[in-house]
């Protein structure tokens, strides 16, 4: 590996504040992330380096990337070329500075399982709504992939903030703001450990652009600018926004499956959740050979039936699509392995996922996880009825207000699903507590082992 030269140029100190980042892993390749912060020239290069060792001795590849103010000087590097199934470990430098160092990891190559997957899943960090020891107890346990499932920045303040976490940017309404927002997020000591200690795949909810927007209430410059604002500070591998910008994608993991990431945010208009687009291409995104699938999607797939059916409790998730969940639930009918993973209800919760939660008689397709929020809390004056909740629905197993995290545990025989929770968000160093765990063999349903 021929060495490249450290861009030998005076900035400010500091430009490394906002952390690092990797994301969207294949079996050959990784995307790095960082953003520099500071009074910067319009363009500034930087130097990436990946090696086999966290010392940095055996290097496996390095080079230049320019970051540019226009993409506020964030940096995307795909790098290709890796072994896969193994770790590696980055880092930026540039002008004497250096970023910390970040561990990044392969996915199996095709036809390989290798020894298994642990997948963390995680939503819903209001910063003013409490610390985020969850991140910290991702970044130590050991996670090969961390998916995102919406709500990574809330672009409103709390009217009851947790002192120590207000946001300290204000609420933003176009590009600048937007940025402000996620430097503001980005700096968190603790979401920057966890989002240097393993791969990212992200997806986005409403709260990154405005709280249960839709494409016909928000403003499409604002819509914009919250949308490049979120690609400059993510480790996604897609080019910058364009006229469209499709998000949608999915992860393959050897043999042991692929996880499919939707967007149920910016296509959703009443008559259709998906789009006619990301409808296509689910389909074909479904239908793979490995062993199991992983559908992420930011809002409730298998539904919560009020206790009246007349309408919808939650019309904005899937059970606002009826015949559009029907649709998918034929697409998930045919492979025995499907696991929905959800976020957005600051809840944890397992579930039987059918074309109609209503109709017991149908088959479950699916077995559906929500993973608990990081910070955001769940509204008191409903937290009384969530016990009754599995008593009108016969399909939900678990639910509960909890702060934490998911961790998914894949082998080609079995998955195993396990909540952590934070015991309070609103102080600084909370208990750490397991919450109860499943158990999915290949082929079968779900059981409660813990
Ligand atoms: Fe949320």
């Amino acid at each position: 590996m021929a060495p490249v030269e450290e861009p030998a140029i005076d900035l400010p100190d500091g430009v490394f504040a906002l952390g690092i980042a990797s994301g969207d892993p294949a079996a050959d390749s990784v995307v790095l992330w960082t953003r520099l912060i500071g009074d910067l020239p319009d363009l500034v290069p930087l130097l990436w380096e990946v090696a086999f060792d966290e010392g940095f001795l055996g290097l496996s590849g390095t080079g230049i990337v320019d970051t540019l103010a226009d993409f506020a000087h964030s940096a995307h590097v795909v790098v290709a070329g890796l072994q896969p199934d193994r770790w590696y470990w980055y880092r930026f430098r540039v002008g004497g500075q250096v970023s910390p160092v970040g561990r990044t990891r392969t996915m199996p190559a095709a036809g390989q399982s290798g020894s298994g997957l642990r997948i963390g899943l995680g939503c819903c960090q209001r910063r003013d709504g409490g610390y985020w020891t969850a991140h910290d107890d991702i970044a130590g346990a050991g996670v090969d992939l961390f998916v995102w499932l919406g709500d990574f920045i809330y672009s409103e303040t709390s009217s009851q903030p947790i002192p120590g976490r207000e946001h300290r940017s204000k609420d933003p309404v176009d590009l600048a703001g937007y940025r402000a927002r996620y430097a503001d997020y980005r700096s968190d000591p603790a979401l920057q450990t966890s989002s240097a200690a393993q791969p990212w795949v992200v997806t986005w909810d409403d709260h990154e652009v405005f709280n249960d927007y839709t494409s016909a209430t928000i403003d499409p410059g604002r819509r914009a600018d919250a949308y490049q604002a979120w690609w400059e500070h993510q480790p996604t591998r897609l080019a910058a926004p364009a006229d469209t910008f499709e998000i949608h994608q999915f992860i393959d993991l050897g043999s042991l499956g692929r996880i499919v990431v939707t967007d149920t945010r910016q296509h959703a208009d009443g008559s259709t959740l998906l789009g006619q687009t990301q409808r296509d291409w689910l389909a074909g995104a479904l239908d793979h050979t490995g062993s199991w699938t992983v559908m992420a999607s930011s809002v409730l797939v298998g539904g919560l039936l009020a206790p009246t059916q007349r309408e919808p409790l939650l019309a904005y998730t899937w059970d606002g699509y009826p015949e559009e969940r029907a649709w998918l639930a034929e697409q998930l009918a045919r492979h025995p392995n499907r696991i929905c993973v959800s976020g957005d209800l600051h809840v944890a919760a397992a579930l039987e996922v059918r074309a109609d939660p209503a109709d017991r008689l149908l088959p479950v397709v699916a077995t559906e996880f929500i993973a608990p929020a990081i910070s955001s809390s769940f509204l008191d004056r409903y937290e009384p009825y969530l016990p009754l909740i599995p008593l009108t629905n016969a399909h939900i197993d678990y639910i509960e207000a909890a702060n934490g995290w998911l961790l998914l545990e894949l082998t080609p025989g079995k998955t195993t699903a396990e909540f952590r929770f934070v015991a309070d968000v609103t102080v600084p160093s909370p208990t750490l507590l397991a919450g109860p765990s499943y158990e999915i063999l290949s082929g079968g349903a779900m059981d409660r082992s813990g």
